[in-house]
């Protein structure tokens, strides 16, 4: 597995993989060939030479060629790839459909396609269709049902507390992020990073294993750095190989407290009544409103009595307010040394105290356990294997 870490293999993905052991990536992002079939060179208006794809990489002699090369590489992606990993696979018009057609008959399944919308697309130069301003992502998981990674949270934190949905409005790669190499653009399809960077952030988690097929100047390979995680590329061309590992050389991981996600795990159920148990807050003593205009007395069994009413911390907090619920934790303070303090403070304290501590306490029996059975299990070989030797000298 080491050969494979962190490393920009030389070679034709197809051969390449056949090395690689099953079940060995996380997730896989593929930027394969478009087969974009262009054949004469492309002109401005202005008669200025526009700079397309016309790569010897990207020709294929016909649809079928085009067609078993896609259905190679995506079967060998399909045996390293984890039975919980997830698949990325990018491209326009002129590939993606045919791509995702092989995808579904060797067994992926779809997740979501996602459309990539150029804020910045070239326009058709001659004007005879629409602008094509888009590429599509297919996200897939090796098979129907499986566990795969997604960051929901997460995502819909990074978009605003609103659900991270299918089009992502990114502008192509250019400026000072396009590597050039003697003032010439380093690769025709450099993708922009922050593609990448959504990529590997939703499906992907710190130290996981990343595969790009078709590496080209890096852009999966530097993120998968960038966010902490393990990466394998492949190419062909050693110019790009060279471009990658300059690009590789001047990425900083970011720390790894800034990698954790935080917002996807649920805090621990405590309930109010656990604080009084553990003399957090006392039977008897008030809560307070924020500005100390509401308070109410603790019961011994945990309820709150304001005026006539007695019922839980969120029933009488959404009384007062006359709102239909409320979060009694954040709504609610106690006094402590003259100053007022949230009982949602006290409740971390519990948890750091109580929950988080006898969590720990429980993965560290859980791991004498295991060791004594492993021991055990191996007294037991070690004496089966005496006795197969005593029977057979
Ligand atoms: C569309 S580009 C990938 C660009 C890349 N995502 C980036 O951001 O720079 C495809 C790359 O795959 C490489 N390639 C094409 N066929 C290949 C194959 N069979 N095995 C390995 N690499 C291949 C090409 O040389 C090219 O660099």
């Amino acid at each position: 597995m080491e050969n494979f870490k962190n490393v920009i293999l030389q070679g034709d993905c197809i051969e390449v993989l056949k090395n690689i052991p099953d079940n060995t990536y996380d997730i896989i992002f593929a930027d394969p060939p478009y087969n974009l079939q262009l054949k004469n060179e492309l002109y401005r208006p202005n008669q200025t030479k526009v700079d397309g794809v016309f790569d010897e990489w990207d020709k294929f002699d016909s649809m079928k060629d085009y067609d078993d090369f896609s259905e190679k590489w995506l079967a060998e992606c399909r045996r390293v790839l984890k039975e919980n990993g997830t698949i990325w696979v990018i491209g326009s018009y002129h590939n993606i459909f045919r791509v995702g057609a092989i995808m579904q008959n060797l067994g992926f399944w779809f997740l979501n396609d996602i459309i990539w919308v150029k804020t910045n697309p070239m326009p058709n130069f001659k004007g005879t269709r629409f602008n094509n301003a888009h590429e599509t992502l297919i996200w897939a998981s090796k098979n129907k049902g499986s566990s795969y990674t997604f960051h929901y949270k997460s995502l819909k934190a990074f978009n605003d507390d609103l659900q991270m949905r299918s089009d992502w409005h990114i502008p192509i790669c250019s400026g000072n992020e396009r590597i050039k190499v003697n003032g010439q653009k380093a690769h025709s399809t450099q993708k922009p990073a922050e593609l990448l960077y959504r990529v590997i952030l939703s499906s992907s988690n710190p130290n996981d294993l990343i595969l790009d097929p078709f590496n080209g100047s890096g852009t999966t390979a530097a993120v998968a750095k960038r966010l902490g995680r393990n990466y394998t590329g492949i190419e062909k061309e050693s110019f790009y190989i060279e471009v990658t590992n300059e690009r590789l050389q001047k990425i900083i991981p970011l720390e790894k407290s800034l990698l954790e996600y935080k917002i996807e795990k649920a805090p621990p159920r405590v309930p109010f009544g656990s604080l009084l148990e553990k003399g957090f807050i006392k039977i008897g003593e008030n809560l307070y409103s924020k500005n100390k205009d509401f308070k109410a007395q603790v019961l011994a069994d945990g309820s709150l009595i304001y005026e006539e009413l007695v019922a839980s911390i969120h029933k009488v907090g959404a009384f007062i307010l006359n709102k239909e619920s409320c979060n009694g934790w954040t709504y609610w303070f106690v006094e402590r040394d003259n100053q007022l303090i949230s009982i949602d403070s006290l409740r971390k304290e519990y948890i750091t105290k109580f929950i988080q501590n006898e969590q720990t306490i429980v993965k560290k029996e859980n791991n004498k356990e295991s060791v004594a059975e492993m021991n055990e299990m191996l007294k037991k070989i070690v004496e089966d294997a005496r006795k197969t030797k005593t029977l057979t000298t």
